[in-house]
């Protein structure tokens, strides 16, 4: 069924049986690569809350949960614009972290966070996201966990929004 998101209308993409399906496959592999690594999981707001408390109720050993946001604030310059990663008041100092993502469009979100993240010194760190955009993908990092590889269109629901709206809807919807 077509829904509309303010102005826009989308149709259903990816449902939430295959959602949920995936999901679980995912955390059973996060379980089997980090059981006994007392992993540090940084979910990146706002897009990953609901894709982070779905999945985290299916990984099974030991682990923390931290949220993370990157926040521009102009600097002294007008025309300096600044992403400071703010979120962790922990040292992630030797830790084993993995970074959740909702979506990985060009990529150039998590090249700035995974730089600023490195300053810190962790242990290992790698990324899983519910959604990739090969299409759109312009970086070199390597992504370690994918959910779904999807075209380069724009899809709301499960988090993601379209201008701070859709968010809560249960499955995932594209573009018309
Ligand atoms: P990137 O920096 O280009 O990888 O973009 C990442 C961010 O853009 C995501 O965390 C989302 O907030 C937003 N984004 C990219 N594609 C979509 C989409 O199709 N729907 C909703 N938000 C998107």
């Amino acid at each position: 069924m077509t829904i509309k998101v303010k102005d826009l209308q989308f149709e259903p993409y990816i449902s939430q049986h295959l959602i949920n399906t995936r999901v679980i496959e995912l955390a059973n592999r996060l379980t089997i690569d980090y059981h006994d690594k007392n992993p540090l999981f940084l979910s990146v707001l706002n897009g990953s809350f609901m894709f982070t408390a779905d999945l985290m109720k299916s990984f099974l050993s030991p682990c923390e949960i931290s949220f993370i946001k990157l926040a521009s604030y102009s600097g002294l310059k007008s025309t300096e614009n600044v992403q400071e990663l703010i979120g962790i008041n922990e040292n992630i100092d030797g830790k084993h972290i993995v970074i959740i993502e909702d979506i990985i469009d060009t990529g150039l979100t998590l090249k700035n966070i995974l730089l600023q993240l490195k300053n810190q010194k962790p242990a290992s760190i790698k990324i899983m996201t519910l959604l990739f955009k090969p299409e759109a993908f312009k970086e070199t990092f390597e992504i370690d966990y994918v959910g779904f590889e999807i075209e380069n269109k724009f899809v709301v629901g499960y988090g993601l929004d379209y201008d701070g709206n859709g968010r809560n809807l249960d499955q995932i919807y594209v573009l018309k």
